[in-house]
């Protein structure tokens, strides 16, 4: 469970009682994400956003269920024990031989569930938590094209950036794909909590990088780093692909004109690529996965060209999403 991705199988569960209102499926994701109980003391990782958020936080909107909501407000005060004040961003990773303090731009996935327990708990601490890493985000993480960085390395005391880097991506300066929809994903959420423009014009240059991309192929899926060379070889992120989907039918919402036409319309030609060959697996293959082709880690050649779980996550949000839409 203390992986970061254990959050998704029960998500997903939840997710697929919201497509189809299915009590076997709340059986079984209920089951799921009480599995995961004890992460909500857990001040480790900053994952918790993931790991709570999508499974407990997921079924809150099914169900209201008051030891759910107490798990959410215990796991946003874990994850607020990693908030670094006189830096003004929550810690993503513990300190090691190379980072003092690294951030990650996945960190921003992590804020929903704050602005959750403030909603819950009607302690703003969390909210202002959630909107000082945010605003930190916006000032160090993004070049001037609006891509980001995998990581900065802060001094926590001063503020200070010590270094621009990257784990997961091909290389310091290149954008990460994944890294890219977290950061689309991350700043629509702010602007639907918020409100404020700030985070709207962020979530719009974000997806005008992304969908405006040289290298983004015609049918939407990503490779795996927008920057990578392009060869027969190179792999795609199925998973980058399902959480832009997601995130710009949100995004849709908030827009007008052309750019809300923009965005369905890229969105609705990701979710027809995935839900075909080759992205769609055929039933009892697979390995009871979903999606094919997604890439977690190349850089430590890990999970290249896989099926993940957070990609089957985001997709079936994604379709939950569009459905609402058309309705
Ligand atoms: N948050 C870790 C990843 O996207 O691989």
């Amino acid at each position: 469970i203390y992986d970061w991705t254990s959050g998704f199988h029960p998500g997903s569960m939840w997710n697929l009682y919201g497509l189809t209102k299915n009590e076997d499926w709340k059986n079984k994701a209920i089951q799921y994400t009480e599995l995961l109980d004890t992460l909500q003391y857990w001040e480790g990782t900053h994952d918790l956003g993931f790991m709570i958020g999508d499974s407990y936080g997921n079924a809150l909107k099914y169900w209201d269920n008051d030891d759910y909501k107490k798990v959410m407000v215990q796991a946003a005060k874990s994850l607020s024990a990693r908030f670094k004040p006189k830096a003004g961003i929550i810690q993503s990773w513990e300190s090691n031989d190379r980072w003092k303090c690294p951030v990650i731009i996945d960190n921003m996935m992590n804020l929903e569930m704050l602005f959750e327990a403030t909603k819950i708990s009607g302690d703003s601490t969390f909210y202002n938590i959630a909107v000082t890493h945010a605003n930190t985000t916006i000032k160090n993480h993004f070049r001037d094209d609006y891509s980001s960085y995998h990581l900065l390395d802060y001094d926590p005391e001063t503020g200070n950036i010590l270094k621009r880097n990257t784990a997961q991506g091909y290389k310091d300066e290149s954008a990460w794909a994944r890294g890219q929809a977290w950061g689309l994903y991350g700043f629509t959420v702010m602007f639907r909590e918020t409100k404020e423009t700030i985070y709207l014009n962020q979530a719009n240059h974000i997806a005008d990088f992304i969908i405006n991309h040289k290298n983004l192929p015609e049918d939407k899926v990503p490779y795996w780093d927008y920057d990578a060379p392009v060869t027969k070889e190179t792999p795609r992120d199925a998973s980058a692909a399902a959480i832009t989907a997601s995130a710009l039918y949100e995004l849709s919402l908030y827009v007008d004109g052309d750019l809300k036409e923009l965005y369905l319309t890229s969105a609705n030609t990701i979710i027809e690529t995935l839900s075909n060959e080759p992205y769609l697996a055929e039933v009892g293959t697979n390995e009871g996965f979903l999606l094919k082709h997604s890439t977690g880690h190349l850089p430590m050649d890990s999970e290249i060209d896989v099926p993940l779980n957070y990609a089957d996550y985001y997709f079936l949000e994604a379709l939950l999403r569009q459905r609402n839409m058309i309705k």
